[in-house]
């Protein structure tokens, strides 16, 4: 029953792990950025969306979360909105709470999973003992005859960087993911904030459809029109396919992450189910919590 208007897509892929055990490093690395540098303490506090191109061609979404412990429900999202999870657990730290958090909401989110050991340039690394304790929590890695792929990285040295790329797009394959990139696009909201000068702006992961500057769209009980979409480097982009991750401006309010946004066919349907979303949601308020 093979769909031809589904053509591939690219994985999206969440990294998740304990605080500092260095995600937005890994990233960095790959990426050939700086985002730790310019984070207030080194703490990620949202969902990072970035898309890279391999040296192969192919294209990788990733989302990049925060291991504060105060952000389970950003973890919880990304968990939700992914196609693979890396595992990330520090080689000299080890397993800790937030990992373990990372693990059960990959096992509720029934997504597969890849660990990266990374921070393996550190003389007191320990791999071995990080796959025993994955055990415990029934993450069984294939040299303990289990079927989870494991790959010692370094963002430091970029030890392991292609060995991990490699295992992703063939985590990838197996997935067999696609989408229809013709047809009105929907779209889901990573996160939202309100720019003071630029307005109302999310971050959304295109999930099927082609989404295009001028699109006129419902998402959540807001409505709006694509002003501009940019992308994870400030660059304009004039229409987005299925797992490119953009910041959309010209939103009529700010959205919720998890929102779905929808494109729709003029502006009349956009207020109308805006609107009657506004009209439930308020319904839904008054008689949960009457004054
Ligand atoms: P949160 O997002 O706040 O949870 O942290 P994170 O997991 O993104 O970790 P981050 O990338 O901010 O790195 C934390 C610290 O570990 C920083 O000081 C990094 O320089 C260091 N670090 C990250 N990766 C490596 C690595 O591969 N080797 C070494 N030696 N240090 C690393
Ligand atoms: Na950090
Ligand atoms: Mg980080």
């Amino acid at each position: 029953d093979a769909d031809a208007t589904l053509k591939p897509r690219a994985p999206v892929v969440t990294i998740m792990g304990h605080v500092d055990h260095g995600k937005t490093s890994l990233l960095d690395a790959l990426r050939g950025t700086d985002v730790v540098r310019g984070e207030a303490g080194g703490i990620t506090q949202h969902i990072g969306a970035y898309q890279i191109k391999t040296k192969g061609g192919d294209y990788i979404t990733f989302l990049d979360t925060p291991g504060h412990e105060a952000f389970t429900e950003m973890r919880m999202r990304g968990a939700n909105v992914t196609d693979i999870v890396i595992l990330v657990v520090a080689a000299d730290d080890g397993l800790m709470p937030q990992t373990v958090e990372a693990i059960n909401h990959t096992k509720a989110a029934g997504v597969p999973m890849i660990v990266a050991i990374t921070k393996s340039d550190k003389p007191e690394a320990n791999p071995q003992k990080i796959r025993e304790r994955l055990l415990e929590h029934e993450v069984i890695v294939e040299e303990m005859s289990g079927d989870v792929q494991d790959v010692e990285v370094s963002a430091k040295t970029g030890m392991g960087l292609d060995t991990l790329i490699e295992k992703i797009l063939l985590q990838a394959e197996l997935l067999e993911l696609k989408a229809n990139p013709d047809r009105a696009a929907e779209a889901t909201v990573i996160e939202a904030k309100l720019d003071k000068g630029k307005g109302p702006l999310a971050t959304v992961l295109v999930r099927r459809g082609t989404l295009k500057v001028g699109d006129i769209f419902v998402v959540g009980t807001q409505s709006g029109r694509v002003r501009a979409m940019l992308d994870d480097k400030g660059r304009q982009v004039k229409a987005a396919g299925p797992s490119l991750p953009v910041e959309v401006l010209g939103i009529g309010g700010v959205p919720m992450a998890g929102d779905t946004l929808t494109v729709v066919e003029n502006e009349g349907r956009a207020r109308e189910v805006a609107a009657y979303r506004q009209e439930k949601a308020t319904a839904k308020r008054t008689t949960s919590a009457p004054t």
